[in-house]
């Protein structure tokens, strides 16, 4: 399933351009190479010995690689809840916090009342932050609004953001705001939400909480029923903080990615699998909450689940603007290689948004890139703290 994004246009035809003498990532990366750039997308790949004439950028020997995509995140929230992260070291866990009526619902009281244009404000130093890492895509969420007219602001502030390419989730079915009964949340408001905000062209995908302390696989299948109805893909956060049968909705309805996945077992990478659902992994919330519990990342390897990484960038379970970081600690939290790493911030994040033209360097992608100050792909996971990023390229542009 692919997105046509129309919306992030690239730049009015930028002049022919070739990236010269660059390692590209594989096995084994590939020495000496060129990449020629033209009309904002790459029309050509090969040795610097073969290249064709243009005006060109020496990188002399550094390490280029796709844009990188940050494919799950909360970027667009009001406040913050470095209180409840005080609340939490002396004890007390996400779920109590929660049902407490902290945690999500906190920056639900935070977020609705915020104009548009507010909360495209509070995002721009959260994105300046990503962007200064070589992101080129990424994907944002509401679900802090829970009502109409928050979750419609929440959406138009991503669509306002610029200097990257924004692909949105509706995520009315993050939480359950308090005194609703939740089965009329989702028919009442939920998914004529969705609805509403589809028609204004805000949505590109369909995502929701299946947990205890969020929405039944039932409710949850109610709102994926409502999306299959305007043609919309979906996805899930599924099987974080229990084992709640959100993998196999997710992949009964075919969803792009399943996220979080720490509880999920091999029937559900099977699923997975045949489904081709992506697993989206977000080793910032498993940090920040200290799970103990790893996803199976073994099991997703031996049914050829692919795996993709994000920062899942959010107020409470994962206050992380550095996908590099989460590259990091996929690695040594969750035992992927280097090269699945990238891949995961790549490719697979690509695949995880349902874009086809994006994530790979291939003549007909999108010249969205980046070149960095190293000439190791595994260099990219390996330090903490520290950003390599020579030269980001959007749209076939320098930027
Ligand atoms: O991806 N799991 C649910 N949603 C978010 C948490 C959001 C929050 O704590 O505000 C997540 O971890
Ligand atoms: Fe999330």
């Amino acid at each position: 399933m692919c997105i046509h994004n129309d919306r992030d246009v690239i730049a009015a035809t930028p002049p022919p351009t070739l990236i010269r003498d660059v390692v590209l990532p594989g096995d084994p990366p590939r020495r000496g190479m060129a990449v020629a750039i033209e009309g904002g997308r790459i029309a050509w790949i090969g040795p610097v010995a073969e290249a064709p004439s243009g005006d060109a950028i020496a990188m002399d020997g550094r390490l280029l690689t796709p844009g990188l995509i940050d494919c799950h995140t909360h970027l667009v929230h009001g406040g913050d809840r470095a209180r409840e992260f005080a609340m939490r070291l002396e004890g007390a866990t996400y779920e109590e916090v929660a049902r407490a009526g902290g945690g999500i619902l906190s920056t639900v009281r935070a977020t609705r009342g915020m104009s548009a244009e507010a909360l495209a404000d509070a995002a721009r130093p959260r994105l300046a932050a990503l962007i200064a890492e070589g992101v080129t895509t990424v994907e944002v969420k509401s679900g802090y609004g829970l009502d109409r007219d928050a979750e419609l602001a929440m959406l138009r502030a991503a669509r306002a953001l610029e200097g990257v390419r924004v692909v949105t989730s509706f995520l009315g079915a993050h939480a359950v705001p308090p005194g609703t009964d939740p089965e009329a949340y989702i028919d009442k408001v939920c998914i004529p939400t969705l609805e509403a905000a589809h028609a204004e062209g805000l949505v590109d995908a369909v995502d929701g909480f299946c947990e205890g302390i969020a929405f039944d696989p039932a409710q949850m299948g109610r709102v994926f029923d409502a999306a299959r109805r305007l043609g919309l893909p979906v996805k899930l956060h599924a099987e974080q903080l229990s084992h709640s049968g959100g993998a196999r909705l997710a992949a009964r309805h075919g969803a792009l990615s399943a996220d979080h996945l720490e509880h999920a077992d091999e029937e559900d990478a099977r699923a997975m699998a045949e489904a081709g659902t992506v697993a989206v992994l977000l080793p910032g919330a498993f940090y920040t909450l200290r799970e103990t519990k790893v996803p199976p990342v073994e099991a997703f390897r031996r049914h050829g689940v692919p795996m993709a990484v994000a920062t899942d960038c959010n107020p409470g379970s994962s206050p992380m603007t550095s996908l590099l970081l989460a590259m990091n600690m996929a690695c040594t939290l969750f035992r992927l290689t280097p090269a699945e790493a990238l891949a995961g911030v790549t490719v697979n994040a690509a695949r995880a948004l349902g874009l086809a033209d994006a994530g790979e360097i291939v003549p007909g992608m999108r010249a969205d890139l980046a070149v960095w100050d190293v000439d190791d792909p595994a260099a990219l996971a390996y330090r903490i703290g520290f950003n390599p990023l020579h030269l980001r390229i959007h749209g076939g542009v320098v930027s």
